[in-house]
């Protein structure tokens, strides 16, 4: 078959050393956004007079022809022309003939192809801020049903302090949040139109690039053609960005995964996001926290490649750009993926407050508060820290915990103590009082929440 860019070629190619080099199998799905992007170029063009307006009103019909022609998946693509921008072009001559060769004209598939990239980029990452958001409601609403769910603090993974189970909620509800200000940031820096950078050096043509980014709904233009058709740094922000949301979403699902297990028994996910097993009748998996936790290392793994496919290349385009696109879209797709499942399965998890609350009744983590009594009458902290140490040492050879001393025995340790510790002691009141500024304490908790739906704008539509 003849190729598009044919006419220095003497020699025959050959299928299989085309297909190496063809990228259509996968920068298919950039097809209707090249197409928006031809569109936006050709009527540029008729607009600096460039070409007639004859022509472009041919193109422009022909193009839309072609869009509407994938929407019903009625295209179909060829490896022979090599990648969507030559295989768009080809479909175009069919529909229209010659003059779709005029639609080329100030333009290369290097700014078409960063082009393409920067709209598709755009679209995603408000579909991800989307789903954060939904992802950000659900985590909201399930710590309002929870400020009084208390639950053990760990630090590694040993109990610590108890906490209220809405706070450990928050916690991920403001990595969300931040991860959300990233993708936002992200678009600022995807707003951009290369379209007209040309192959590398902008163009002899009296082009005006302004024209056709607003047609393109894109905020700005990129100053330098060279920077324009070079430029994946946007693309490796949303790798990066990716990641980092990934790791979160991972550390989450690991949570979930230890808190259904029979020794924590803290949470049950549904049977929908649950799986069993071919040879245990009693088993129910966590399978999809699983791969959740599991898919995070693709995503990485993409931010690293897009790294190192950049770390060398000279200015400006080089065929090695065609690396950037499959570890995109996987990542677009994994990162949608995981955050609609993950949503529903916090949306839809039962919680076993009173195992949780249980688990903080038979265990050390009180032993602050003791200690804090103590200092808050005046024994220095060391000294209080010291005493209490002491008494956890002797309860756990008693198998007894610092609630179960007799009144008098803990007076001999310090007349200080008085009867009001067994309730200073209960872990509900040790969450309750800890109510210092972003503490687990129920008021400081309850504060949270009402900053987090302000965030959301979640009170704008009560009147
Ligand atoms: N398929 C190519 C890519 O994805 C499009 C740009 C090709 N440009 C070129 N000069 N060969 O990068």
């Amino acid at each position: 078959m003849e190729k598009l860019w044919g006419g220095r070629f003497e020699g025959v190619s050959e299928d299989w050393i085309d297909a190496f080099g063809a990228s259509i199998p996968f920068d298919q799905k950039l097809a209707s956004d090249d197409i928006t992007g031809s569109l936006a170029h050709v009527k540029m063009l008729s607009k600096t007079g460039i070409v007639s307006e004859q022509d472009a009103a041919t193109i422009i019909s022909g193009l839309e022809t072609l869009q509407a022609k994938l929407q019903k998946g009625e295209l179909s693509f060829t490896i022979q022309n090599e990648d969507i921008h030559l295989n768009i072009e080809k479909l175009l001559h069919d529909e229209i003939g010659a003059v779709a060769g005029k639609l080329h004209t100030a333009r290369s598939r290097n700014d078409q192809v960063a082009t393409d990239m920067h709209l598709y980029l755009k679209r995603a990452v408000k579909d991800i801020l989307k789903a954060l958001k939904d992802l950000k409601l659900v985590l909201i609403q399930k710590a309002e049903e929870h400020v009084e769910t208390i639950m053990p603090g760990y630090t590694h993974l040993q109990h610590a302090q108890p906490i209220s189970f809405a706070h450990h909620l928050l916690a991920y509800y403001n990595m969300f949040s931040r991860d959300a200000l990233r993708f936002e940031e992200n678009l600022v820096r995807i707003d951009f139109s290369p379209l007209g950078a040309a192959a590398l050096a902008g163009t002899t043509f009296p082009i005006d690039r302004q024209y056709s980014a607003e047609l393109l709904g894109l905020k700005q233009v990129y100053e330098n053609s060279l920077d324009a058709v070079s430029d994946r740094d946007y693309i490796i922000e949303f790798l990066s960005h990716s990641s980092i949301l990934m790791m979160h979403l991972s550390r989450f699902c690991e949570e979930l995964i230890l808190w259904t297990s029979h020794e924590f028994q803290f949470i049950l996910l549904t049977d929908a996001f649950s799986t069993g097993s071919s040879i245990m009748p009693q088993k129910k998996n966590p399978d999809m926290a699983e791969l959740i936790r599991g898919k995070t290392g693709r995503v990485y793994g993409h931010l690293f490649s897009l790294l190192t496919v950049m770390k060398g290349l000279p200015l400006a385009y080089n065929k090695d750009f065609q690396e950037d696109k499959e570890g995109m879209f996987d990542t677009v797709e994994t990162v949608s993926k995981c955050l609609a499942i993950f949503t529903g399965m916090i949306d839809t998890m039962k919680v076993n407050q009173q195992t949780m609350q249980k688990a903080t009744e038979k265990d050390f983590s009180n032993a602050t508060e003791l200690a804090d009594y103590l200092a808050k009458k005046g024994v220095p902290f060391r000294e209080a820290h010291e005493i209490v140490g002491k008494l956890v040492l002797t309860c756990t050879k008693n198998g007894i915990f610092l609630q179960d001393i007799p009144l008098q025995d803990l007076r001999e340790v310090s007349p200080l103590i008085e009867a009001d510790i067994y309730d200073c002691l209960a872990s509900k009141t040790a969450v309750k009082r800890r109510t210092s500024f972003g503490g687990t304490g129920f008021d400081p908790v309850f504060q949270a929440i009402q900053n987090a739906k302000k965030q959301e704008s979640l009170f704008q539509h009560k009147s």
